[in-house]
């Protein structure tokens, strides 16, 4: 069973420390809503119970080679089967970064959560090159906003 207090799973992936940065801020965007308790894990550390027990999910990738970093494919890879039936409609949001483009990334973590049914409830976000101040700011605001919308019973 979930714990009663509602809770974002937030996973990423970072080789050289940009996705990194930018998954601490959004998860510092989403504490500010104080209801809300905020889980940020690295995905080679995150386990299938972290996302049964989350009410929200949002996964931070940078783009390699076209596509996602290979351990947030390796989260889903280990979590499918089991979560797959008991995750659907769950909220969740994609933040990239990428050198140059960055949407391979955003397109293959989204037809993945389709595979598992989980519902898109904001636009998600994308930085090409080094985040600026305001798009590190801008996360922190999508952080916030997805952890409101989960504390006022916006997302399901
Ligand atoms: C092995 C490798 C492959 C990459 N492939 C792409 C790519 O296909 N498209 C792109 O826009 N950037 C690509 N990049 C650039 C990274 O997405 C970018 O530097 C990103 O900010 C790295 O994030 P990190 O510091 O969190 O690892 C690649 C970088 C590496 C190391």
């Amino acid at each position: 069973m979930k714990e009663e207090q509602k809770s974002i799973l937030v996973i990423y992936h970072s080789q050289s420390g940009t996705m990194e940065r930018m998954a601490h801020r959004f998860a510092q965007g989403a504490a500010r809503e104080e209801n809300i308790r905020v889980v940020l894990k690295k995905a080679e550390l995150a386990e299938v119970e972290d996302l049964l027990q989350c009410h929200a999910v949002a996964i931070g990738s940078p783009e390699y080679f076209g596509t996602m970093a290979g351990m947030i494919k390796d989260f889903f890879d280990r979590t499918y089967t089991a979560a797959q039936e008991r995750t659907i409609g769950l909220p969740f949001v994609v933040f990239v970064c990428a050198g140059n483009d960055g949407r391979g990334a955003l397109t293959q973590i989204e037809r993945i959560a389709q595979g598992y049914k989980w519902q898109k409830v904001l636009e998600h976000f994308r930085v090409v090159g080094e985040p600026t101040e305001a798009e590190l700011i801008d996360l922190e605001e999508l952080g916030h906003t997805l952890a409101a919308g989960l504390d006022f019973g916006i997302f399901p």
